[in-house]
């Protein structure tokens, strides 16, 4: 998510007025095409290689059927002079890279990739383990080639992993299956189930690089999508049989939790006008190409798809300007009643994931009360029914005042780094629900995401 606003704020006005005005779908007339190769290029900036499948480290390999579901593939220890210049990673921070075996819904072998920081020191001391963080990313786009792995600044850079290893933790981060692996059925975008999956066996593949040296104690961190993911992982390490073991904390920032039943919401809020949603038409492609029986071209209009696939040569860039500004008709047809295919209901039932589950550690989600692409009442409302149906869930809910999807992931810092020490430190989390809403110290905050890259290293400052 991390650069849409930016990309917005330069080309919103000039650029998608015409776009959405384009016509003869499902083609992209002249000015859509240029707002293509704009948020292309913007996406392009990022990419550490500019195409993932002629870099031999993301190829699976032919052995790949010898090994098993959690096994460690490959493990690459970026060298100090790459890590600065393939890559953004500040002083003092190590990348690595590791290819690993994720599972399917059927718990068939994936391949996976995913990347692991390790601090400049151990703050407990050399000799002790580091303590263990996994990040859950965030929307990073739709194919391999978007891997956070794949990106310079590791698409969150210090809104989350690099925050994260500053305080002291071995960061392992997973790009999800079908991000810098590629899969016959391609990435499944926001499949909050297996991207559980994804976190939890990336876990037991880091250890077996890390193995004494990081604790067997670990929690998961995650946003939108990841938020989603971090939710999902609790759930799943509740399940003995596929626990990876050791997890004592999830942290959900603005999950995107139960988003087939947002769709009457953004209708109502585009009234009539752009829906402003990009996110929809990829898991709608996503459940396309997993349940061959639903007919898309039922539900979306020809030209979505055209945009759609047209975007899978770039990333979210490249795929906001095209979509961003069609209305309910330009997009859908039948006034959008895609959620009510068989096809939609089972995938959000075995895939997505929805209802409510016991969780197999503590839970904090935190959730920005203006955020404008999932509203807090939906995601508080997931949160009550969780209690309602396990009240001894140890989870929490913070509202924060103030601040939309993205803004709430770095200004939250101050909330969930006390809460993730306080979980490794062993203090007690009371059992039962809880819901507050953060006392903010002014009315001053900044309240935009600032998007951080860098261009090398500074002579003088
Ligand atoms: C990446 O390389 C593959 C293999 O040569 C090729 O088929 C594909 O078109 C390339 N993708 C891009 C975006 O250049
Ligand atoms: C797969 O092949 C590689 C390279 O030959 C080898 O090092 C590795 O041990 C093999 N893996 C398995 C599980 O057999």
């Amino acid at each position: 998510m991390s650069v849409i606003s930016v990309m917005l704020a330069a080309v919103q006005v000039a650029i998608f007025a015409a776009c959405a005005s384009a016509a003869a779908p499902p083609g992209c007339d002249s000015a859509c095409q240029d707002a293509y190769n704009q948020g292309r290029a913007t996406d392009a900036s990022f990419w550490v290689h500019p195409n993932v499948t002629l870099d031999p480290f993301y190829a699976t390999p032919d052995n790949f059927s010898d090994y098993a579901v959690g096994d460690l593939v490959k493990w690459e220890d970026i060298a100090a002079d790459a890590v600065a210049t393939n890559w953004w990673v500040p002083s003092g921070l190590s990348l690595s890279r590791f290819f690993y075996v994720s599972e399917d819904i059927d718990e068939s072998p994936l391949p996976a990739t995913g990347y692991a920081i390790i601090p400049y020191q151990n703050p407990l001391g050399p000799d002790k383990p580091f303590r263990l963080a996994v990040w859950a990313h965030g929307t990073a786009g739709f194919t391999p080639q978007c891997a956070p792995s794949n990106n310079k600044g590791l698409q969150y850079n210090f809104q989350a992993p690099f925050a994260l290893a500053q305080q002291g933790y071995v960061v392992i981060a997973p790009d999800y299956a079908g991000q810098g692996s590629t899969i016959p059925q391609g990435f499944m975008y926001n499949a909050g189930i297996l991207h559980a999956a994804d976190v939890s066996l990336a876990v037991e593949a880091a250890r077996k690089n890390f193995q004494s040296s990081i604790t067997h104690e670990w929690v998961v961190v995650g946003h939108s999508e990841g938020g989603l993911t971090a939710w999902r992982t609790a759930q799943r390490e509740a399940d003995p049989r596929k626990s990876a073991g050791g997890l004592i904390g999830a942290v959900a920032i603005a999950p995107a939790m139960e988003v087939m039943s947002l769709v009457p919401w953004v209708l109502e809020r585009a009234n009539g006008g752009p829906l402003h949603e990009v996110f929809l038409p990829y898991m709608l492609r996503s459940i396309g190409r997993l349940f061959p029986s639903i007919d898309l071209t039922k539900y979306v209009t020809e030209r979505v798809l055209g945009l759609v696939d047209l975007s899978y040569g770039g990333c979210l860039n490249a795929a906001v300007p095209l979509l961003y500004n069609l209305n309910a008709n330009d997009m859908y047809l039948n006034n959008a009643n895609f959620p009510s295919a068989p096809e939609v209901r089972d995938w959000t039932a075995k895939y997505h994931g929805e209802g409510a589950h016991a969780l197999g550690g503590p839970l904090l989600v935190m959730h920005g009360e203006t955020d404008f692409i999932l509203p807090h009442d939906h995601i508080e409302r997931i949160f009550d029914k969780q209690c309602e149906a396990f009240p001894d869930s140890e989870a929490q809910y913070l509202l924060l005042p103030g601040l939309d999807h993205d803004g709430a992931v770095q200004a939250s810092h101050s909330n969930y780094f006390p809460w993730i020490a306080d979980r490794f430190d062993g203090k007690a989390v009371n059992r039962g629900c809880t819901k507050t809403t953060v006392t903010v110290a002014t009315d001053r905050f900044a309240t935009v995401e600032q998007v951080w890259t860098s261009g090398g290293q500074m002579l003088v400052q």
